[in-house]
């Protein structure tokens, strides 16, 4: 499997958790490579253009709500097989069904509030790379 990129938020509730570094210790001893990563409170406009291929999901205002909240990390991820890492890593989506010891078991407890994003596929996260960040801000991890 090639080296991918992969697109990751640290929600509001992990950063209010003061989790973030926790976090982040889970991606880097699995071996991914932080790429990018700023800290960003999200306006209406920019959560609601992310999520807007779930604008007609019923849950749609109350995550732009939520994610809109206070403030979030957003990060690229650098490694072999980095979105289905990253995914296996993260858990389901709702917190009571991730496996134990997933990052969203041990600091999620709702699906509104998940403790994290990851992008689904490589076209995914070649969307949400380019959606938050100028190619000139990533940089290359040769080492
Ligand atoms: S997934 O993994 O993307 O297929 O999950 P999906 O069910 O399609 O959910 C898409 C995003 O919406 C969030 N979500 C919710 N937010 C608030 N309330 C409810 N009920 C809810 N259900 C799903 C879910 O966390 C996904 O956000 P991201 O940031 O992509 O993980």
């Amino acid at each position: 499997m090639a080296v991918q990129r992969t697109f990751s938020i640290i929600k509001p509730d992990a950063v209010a958790k003061n989790v973030v570094g926790e976090i982040l210790t889970r991606f880097e001893k699995a071996g991914l490579k932080v790429v990018a990563s700023k800290m960003v409170h999200l306006s209406e406009k920019t959560a609601g253009g992310f999520y807007a291929e779930h604008s007609e999901r019923p849950f749609f205002k109350d995550l732009v709500s939520f994610m809109t909240s206070g403030p979030v990390v957003v990060q690229v991820l650098e490694g072999e097989n980095a979105v289905a890492l990253n995914r296996e890593l993260m858990g389901a989506t709702n917190p009571k069904e991730a496996a134990a010891g997933t990052i969203r078991a041990d600091f999620a407890q709702t699906i509104d509030e998940n403790a994290v994003h990851g992008s689904d596929s490589e076209t995914s996260a070649a969307r949400e790379i380019a959606y938050f960040f100028a190619e000139s801000e990533l940089c290359p991890r040769t080492r």
